[in-house]
């Protein structure tokens, strides 16, 4: 109660003891007013403060607190990022070069991705029953045994350990029954005796060895003159899908080649009757090149 108010009733002969009361109540509700406006100003500040944080691009009262916000978008942006990238060239190197485990179920999963992608270059490329096939840098082997269901011999090489576990297990019965043969092997190095193949495939793989001219070469030398090399790829530079597997490409270190870059190539490596055929819908690309059925000066 107010001094005023004590005033008042020490004074009561003068006042009514109800007039005292109805004061003091009146000064009661003017105080709990003021309160409640207090309360509610301070949380509708509250509820513009959480407002502010759950919504990024909201300003934020004070230069300071923008900074922070800021920054800290910044950052877990380039860390988003970051992970992105990591996880792109991870993904990158795996189908580079499968490893014994994680690589295994990538090369697995090449096997359907780029099932019509083969059966699109082989139609180019009759094979008839006694052929001797070499499937390099063969994966998952459904290559190997497309190959198997015409050619009396497929072999494969891979230079990836995954990928040559994975080619023999989907391939087991055809190992077993002397059909197919798969060995761990660079395409630098054949370990064949020359001029031993009718025919060698590279599906979805000359984008990673490492010397491309000499690579080349060692695959002419192990054709028979008059053998096919088929090459087919779903991604080079011109093509449909350049654009966006052209950098995954370029992040993992693989060649970015053009159609006249694989014509040229073939063409020094050797190759004779080079054909080129492009598939615009999917972005694919073929090219097919023949040993000399006539051995060259130096060979
Ligand atoms: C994208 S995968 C394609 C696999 C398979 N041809 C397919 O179509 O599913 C590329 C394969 O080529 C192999 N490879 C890459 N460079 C190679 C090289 N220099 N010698 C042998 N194999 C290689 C990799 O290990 C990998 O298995």
């Amino acid at each position: 109660m107010l001094a005023r108010e004590r005033h008042l009733i020490s004074r009561r002969s003068l006042f009514p003891k109800k007039w005292i009361g109805a004061l003091h109540q009146a000064r009661v509700a003017v105080r709990y007013q003021s309160q409640r406006r207090k309360q509610i100003q301070h949380s509708i500040a509250v509820k513009q403060f959480l407002r502010s944080l759950s919504h990024r691009n909201t300003p934020v009262q004070t230069s300071k607190d923008m900074e922070v916000s800021l920054d800290r978008s910044v950052i877990s942006r380039a860390l988003e990022y970051m992970l992105l990238m990591a996880l792109t060239v991870y993904l990158g190197k795996q189908v580079k070069k499968p490893s014994r485990f994680v690589g295994r179920i990538f090369a697995r999963m090449m096997n359907s991705s780029h099932s019509a992608l083969t059966d699109w270059a082989l139609a180019h490329l009759p094979i008839d029953e006694n052929a001797k096939v070499l499937d390099v840098g063969c994966g998952g082997g459904k290559t190997i045994e497309k190959l198997a269901k015409t050619a009396s011999l497929v072999c494969g090489i891979d230079y990836a350990a995954g990928s040559v576990a994975e080619s023999q297990s989907h391939n087991r019965r055809l190992i077993a029954e002397g059909k197919v043969y798969v060995e761990r092997a660079s395409v630098s190095s054949l370990p064949f005796t020359a001029d031993f193949f009718d025919a060698v495939t590279a599906i979805e793989t000359l984008y990673y060895w490492a010397d491309v001219p000499n690579d080349l070469r060692e695959v002419l030398r192990v054709l028979k003159p008059g053998g096919h090399l088929v090459v087919v790829m779903e991604s080079y530079k011109g093509g449909r899908n350049d654009w966006l597997l052209g950098p995954v490409m370029g992040l993992i270190g693989s060649n970015r080649l053009s159609a006249d870059d694989y014509r040229a190539l073939f063409h020094g490596a050797g190759y004779m009757e080079i054909e080129l055929f492009e598939e615009p819908a999917n972005g694919w690309i073929c090219i097919i090149g023949q040993k000399s059925r006539v051995p060259r000066v130096g060979d």
